[in-house]
């Protein structure tokens, strides 16, 4: 994770579930979607890393009930901080990288049964390594889901932040390729989640820098960037827009 990375969201951390639950029943169903796809029960061992201010793990931890927490791994205390206190859900302050080296262990637990990773791969620094780390933690019935946006998206930036999240965002194919080298069984689905947004509110987001791509402009670059934002929707009071996540999959073989 670069400094610009965690300045970033040491910035958004507060708006955070603000900016992100303009839909409420998006995150709802979002999350309903993880559950889905890693069959989770309230047996398993569970880490959501890269969890941010865990707004998807509560509504994961209140649809699984698991036993034992669910593990919040971050490394932005700002983003942790506001992780609700429920006994659901144990906080940890470290990066995937610390995890998977074992240099930050695992708290009450030798195995982990599901690894959630939503939105966090694109910020990892060795995703190869990295991705080889977190497989060795899991258990003999492990898995792990790494739901992520593809190089190009439809949401309404403006040209040079698509350019520069084109160039900042892994191809799933590597994650695919990744968890396969490391020995588990893999899958890539894609699931698309319809987003209805006002423009002006969107306008907001885009000053918030909502999206870490956003971090990435000065002052006057994204200036510049929402006014040609502006221009292009100037007819449009309400935007829709789809968002296309792939959920790739890794589990161990059985045998
Ligand atoms: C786009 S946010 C996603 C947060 C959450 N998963 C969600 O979907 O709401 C990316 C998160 O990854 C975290 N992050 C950045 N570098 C990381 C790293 N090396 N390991 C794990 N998480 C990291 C950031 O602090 C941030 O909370």
């Amino acid at each position: 994770m670069t400094d610009r990375t965690a300045e970033h969201y040491e910035s958004v951390a507060a708006d955070y579930d603000e900016h992100w639950s303009y839909d409420p029943d998006y995150v709802r169903r979002f999350a309903g979607a993880i559950t889905d796809a890693l069959r989770l029960t309230s047996s398993d061992a569970i880490a959501d890393v890269g969890c941010g201010t865990g707004l998807y793990t509560r509504h994961v931890a209140e649809a699984v009930r698991p036993t034992r927490p669910i593990l919040c791994v971050d490394p932005v205390p700002a983003m942790l901080d506001r992780l609700p206190k429920l006994p659901g859900l144990q906080p940890l302050v470290a990066r995937a990288e610390d995890l998977a080296s074992g240099q930050v262990p695992l708290p009450g637990a030798d195995t982990l049964d599901a690894i959630i990773m939503k939105e966090s791969i694109h910020h990892v620094g060795d995703r190869r390594k990295t991705l080889e780390g977190l497989v060795g933690l899991l258990s003999r019935h492990g898995r792990i889901l790494v739901v992520m946006l593809p190089r190009t998206i439809d949401h309404p930036l403006f040209r040079e932040a698509h350019e520069r999240f084109a160039q900042l965002q892994p191809e799933t194919s590597e994650i695919v390729e990744t968890l396969a080298a490391a020995g588990l069984r893999t899958s890539v689905s894609y699931r698309t989640f319809h987003t209805t947004i006002d423009r002006q509110r969107y306008v907001r987001l885009l000053e918030a820098r909502y999206l870490s791509v956003l971090g990435e402009f000065s002052e006057d670059e994204l200036r510049a960037g929402i006014a040609q934002f502006r221009h292009a929707y100037r007819d449009e009071p309400v935007l829709r827009f789809d968002e296309h996540f792939a959920f790739v999959k890794g589990w161990v073989a059985p045998g």
